[in-house]
């Protein structure tokens, strides 16, 4: 469904991509033998019987619930985020954020937007032990049983968390909280696809059946062939890589997909910046960010290169009218639609920063759908397994954001650091 094109030559030659993809071609059995590598089966091998259970508590959210708080960082926040701001929050229940910074105005805007309204929580943490998500969860379920009385705050409670252990695991067992699983053998950040992110959006409204049928399609492309675009991209990048280009910048010209892009960067930057090595992940939202973006990208230092998402087809659009006056000059647009303005904005950005010097490589998508964002997603966690073990590190692991918690809280008394 996700399909490269790119014109690289003057950039990388023929032979150095083939003997890139030929040296990816044979990580390929490592993404079956290597550890937290569960992603790579989860659009069809997964929990049917838990499958089943969130669309059973979306449905209960979607009738006792205005708003549905989701608690929870990093892997346990962003999938859920991207897809849910990129496919729009359908009428029942409002899904809110928390539990991703420390901020305390944003905590208590939060906690405003409840007063009158009837809400559960998701509490999503696979540890179970992550302060930012922890903090938050004492205060909302405070909040919770102020409201509701314990009885009835705990069967507001889903809390998404590690099957056997972990201070989450525990209480929820105690307090009779409705249990979700994130998959021992999946990562944080590589979990949107388990009840990690599908309750959420489930509840949300978009309908779950059809993003595993996007990421299960992606995924028979991607593993029938050695030769996918997938891997073709890893092998680009790390091309790029080699010949200076050591940041990317993920750029579309939906405003729907700037979560997705935050996900992306935290799938790549957590994924491959490690042993000081990997490239520095970063996103554009045009053609907002031509206006602000657009010069460095175009004449800045020729260390970048560029990765477009570039939709097919619109959801939706919108005619531009004639104007009698036409004091702007635009008359020469009137019955155009909207998005063929935004796609020649997207032709021309791609020609513009190609003859400045910027590597681009085009990635076209059909449609914003919940099929190709299923898609879409599984697309780019194949070519970061690859991409991370082309570059030699462990895709999987993120041993450096220990460092800042660990002086976190030393600062604040934690007792034994
Ligand atoms: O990708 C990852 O593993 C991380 O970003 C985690 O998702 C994040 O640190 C939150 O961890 P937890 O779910 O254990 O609270």
């Amino acid at each position: 469904m996700i399909k490269l094109t790119t014109e690289l030559d003057e950039f990388i030659t023929p032979a150095e991509l083939e003997q890139k993809k030929t040296e990816a071609q044979k990580l390929i059995p490592r993404l079956k033998t290597d550890d937290m590598t569960g992603w790579v089966d989860q659009p069809i091998d997964y929990d049917k019987e838990e499958f089943a259970r969130i669309k059973q508590a979306a449905q209960k959210i979607n009738s006792d619930s205005d708003i549905l708080v989701c608690i929870g960082i990093g892997g346990s926040y962003l999938g859920h985020k991207a897809v849910i701001e990129a496919l729009g929050n359908g009428p029942d229940t409002l899904i809110i954020f928390a539990g991703n910074n420390l901020g305390p105005a944003m905590l208590n805007k939060k906690l405003e937007l409840l007063e009158g309204k009837d809400w559960s929580i998701n509490v999503i943490s696979k540890s179970g032990t992550t302060t930012e998500p922890a903090i938050a969860f004492r205060i909302f379920k405070q909040k919770l049983i102020e409201k509701y009385g314990e009885e009835e705050a705990f069967k507001r409670i889903y809390a998404t968390t590690d099957a056997n252990k972990g201070a989450l695991h525990d209480e929820s067992v105690k307090n009779g909280y409705e249990m979700f699983v994130v998959p021992d053998n999946i990562g944080g950040r590589y979990s949107v696809l388990t009840a990690v992110g599908l309750l959420p959006i489930a509840v949300a409204g978009i309908d779950i059946d059809i993003l595993m049928a996007g990421a299960a399609e992606e995924r028979e492309q991607l593993i029938s062939s050695d030769d996918n675009d997938a891997l073709k991209y890893a092998a680009i990048r790390n091309c790029l890589l080699d010949k200076g280009f050591d940041i990317e910048i993920l750029s579309t010209f939906e405003p729907e997909l700037r979560y997705f892009s935050e996900w992306w960067t935290q799938l790549f930057g957590e994924s491959e910046g490690k042993d000081h090595k990997g490239i520095y992940p970063s996103y554009v939202v045009n053609t907002t960010s031509l206006h602000s973006m657009g010069q460095y990208i175009q004449d800045g230092r020729r260390n970048l290169f560029e990765t477009v998402l570039s939709f097919k087809k619109s959801t939706a659009d919108y005619t531009i009218p004639h104007d009698p006056v036409d004091a702007d000059g635009l008359n020469f647009l009137a019955g155009k639609e909207l998005s063929f303005v935004n796609e020649k904005a997207l032709e021309a950005t791609v020609a513009a920063h190609r003859s400045g010097g910027t590597p681009v490589i085009l990635l076209e998508i059909p449609t914003l759908s919940a099929k190709s964002l299923g898609a879409l997603i599984y697309f780019f966690e194949y070519a970061v397994g690859i991409s991370g073990m082309l570059l030699g590190v462990n895709p999987y692991d993120q041993p450096g954001v220990e460092e800042y918690k660990n002086n976190m809280f030393r600062l604040l008394g934690k007792p034994g650091y």
